[in-house]
């Protein structure tokens, strides 16, 4: 590991949104859009705002309208330009700033997230690295990622995106216990991938943002199969801890989980309410509908 910052994000987008569905039969989860912007979109935003310049895609079948929304737009932008519509033309612009790179490599099959990192590993190549799952939207300021990066700058280390959750809820995540630094992180110690309530080690969940450092991909290359027949990233972060330190980070912010129905629909109601052109008159039509009921 040569840098001291984090210069690319893996965005594993390849899986098959099966409790998105009907909606993702045809069209990717990640293009499904929370007022106004595809959750893709937020997550590189969110790459963007910590310093990441490298966006690396790891696709899959159904996932060309990703490919599309990054790239180019001629049409459309001589259209805006000609109409004179600057401000549109600036927000089509914005979607892919001129220092940003963006790649794409594939995941043939869905074989589980573990999987669909080692993708990006010749992408990668020997430097710590992000990962963000767009299904998770994020709102944080500074963003989650920026804190993040913050913190792996002072330890040099990966560094796990982690909340409190409900223990009737660790079914749902990787959920790692440890060592307390202080007020928000911990020393991992134990990381395990959706246990049952009464063998979950804490209740602290792994959210969508992780930095780890390239010796995850060896990890990876040496798993089996683990939970749901899938080659798990936790496992790989299991092996990793014995070699190398691994902290979970407390993010200050706030997760949607728009990879659920529920959860999307909890941001898609957060953000329209603060969306600054309209969120005024959408508090006001949600207090008068809910008066009206
Ligand atoms: P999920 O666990 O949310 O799986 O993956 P999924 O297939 O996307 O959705 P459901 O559970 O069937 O509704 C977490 C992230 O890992 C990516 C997904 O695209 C998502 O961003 N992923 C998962 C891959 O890229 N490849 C895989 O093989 C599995």
């Amino acid at each position: 590991m040569t840098t001291n910052t984090i210069r690319k994000a893996v965005f594993p987008i390849a899986g098959l949104g099966t409790r998105f569905l009907p909606a993702t039969k045809a069209s990717p989860k990640e293009m499904l859009t929370v007022v106004d912007k595809p959750l893709i979109q937020y997550a590189v935003e969110e790459a963007y705002a910590a310093g990441i310049r490298q966006m690396i895609f790891v696709t899959g079948r159904t996932k060309r309208s990703i490919e599309d929304h990054f790239d180019t737009a001629y049409e459309l932008e001589s259209e805006l330009e000609a109409a004179g519509k600057t401000e549109l033309l600036k927000v089509v612009h914005s979607i892919k700033p001129d220092d940003m790179q963006v790649v794409y490599v594939r995941q043939h099959r869905t074989l589980g997230l573990g999987h669909a990192v080692l993708c990006a590993k010749e992408l990668v190549g020997h430097e710590a690295f992000a990962v963000l799952l767009a299904d998770d939207l994020m709102v944080g300021e500074p963003t989650i990622m920026s804190q993040m990066v913050e913190q792996f700058q002072e330890w040099r280390a990966s560094i796990l995106a982690v909340q409190d959750v409900p223990r009737e809820h660790t079914r749902r995540y990787g959920i790692v216990s440890g060592r307390q630094i202080s007020d928000r992180l911990v020393e991992v110690s134990d990381i395990v991938e959706k246990p049952a309530p009464e063998n979950a080690p804490s209740t602290l969940a792994v959210a969508g943002r992780y930095i780890l450092t390239p010796g995850v991909f060896a990890e990876i290359e040496a798993q089996q199969q683990g939970v749901g027949g899938e080659i798990q990233l936790t496992d790989a972060i299991a092996s990793l801890m014995r070699r190398e330190k691994v902290f979970a980070y407390r993010y200050q912010g706030v997760r949607y989980d728009c990879g659920s129905k529920l959860g999307f629909l909890q941001a898609t109601v957060d953000l329209g309410k603060r969306h600054p052109e309209f969120g005024t008159d959408f508090q006001e039509w949600l207090l008068n509908s809910a008066s009206a009921q």
